[in-house]
């Protein structure tokens, strides 16, 4: 049985608290922490750089998973590796450059992640499948925490993980947006087994805690 891992985002969190919000995930059973940087271009809001990365770092041991929703990833992508990001993923839409940039990452000893929009065919990835650690399906038009998941994006995911299968590949397959207790385990079946979770971890119903625990349960019946 695959073990699935949540990766909550802290776009929901209370970034006047990130530092508990962030102890919050990792006491409650995180496994990776999930951080949305936004340039104001590739999606319209702003949101941090790598000083509040090299923060978040000094806070937690845990995996930190940097979604680079960002134009030319390749001139920013090193700030963020060296401000302790694990995992550095950037968007095929982005970049002319991708196989190239996949290469350069993992040659700094990061995991390489590529990460597909959901208009965005998976013919644009296939043949950088072989250099890509990690593949992040948006099940969201990024941007914004909070919005519900496209339920097409699930075949998508299926038709990836039947890809992956054929060429014998295995990079993590990470859905991000919209996950929540009533569809995470219908994301695993599809063959995902990363989940970033942001609203349905930040929110202010319950703790993060109490949210990845119902997750989880969630989860048992995938
Ligand atoms: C959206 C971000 C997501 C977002 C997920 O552009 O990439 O990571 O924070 O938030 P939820 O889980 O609330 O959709
Ligand atoms: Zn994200």
């Amino acid at each position: 049985m695959t073990t699935i891992k949540l990766a909550p985002s802290i776009l929901t969190a209370d970034f006047g608290a990130l530092a508990d919000q962030i102890r919050a995930a990792d006491d409650g059973g995180a496994d990776i922490i999930h951080l949305d940087v936004m340039d104001g271009h590739f999606v319209p809001p702003i949101t941090f750089g790598p000083i509040v990365v090299e923060m978040v770092r000094k806070v937690t041991k845990l995996p930190l998973d940097i979604h680079l929703m960002i134009e030319h990833p390749e001139r920013q992508f090193e700030a963020f590796a060296e401000a302790g990001g694990d995992i550095i993923n950037f968007h095929i839409e982005a970049t002319a450059h991708a196989d190239r940039l996949l290469r350069t990452i993992q040659a700094m000893n990061k995991r390489a992640g590529i990460c597909i929009n959901p208009a965005t065919p998976l013919s644009a990835i296939e043949n950088v499948l072989d250099v890509t650690d990690q593949v992040m399906v948006m099940m969201i038009n990024p941007g914004w925490g909070g919005q519900k998941m496209l339920p097409s994006m699930l075949d998508k995911i299926r038709d990836l993980r039947s890809m992956l299968d054929v060429r014998g590949l295995k990079p993590d397959i990470e859905v991000d947006g919209g996950v929540k207790s009533n569809n995470a385990a219908s994301c695993a079946r599809a063959g995902a087994n990363v989940l970033v979770c942001g609203s349905s971890v930040y929110n202010t119903d319950s703790s993060p805690r109490e949210n990845l625990a119902a997750l989880r349960v969630a989860l048992a019946s995938a």
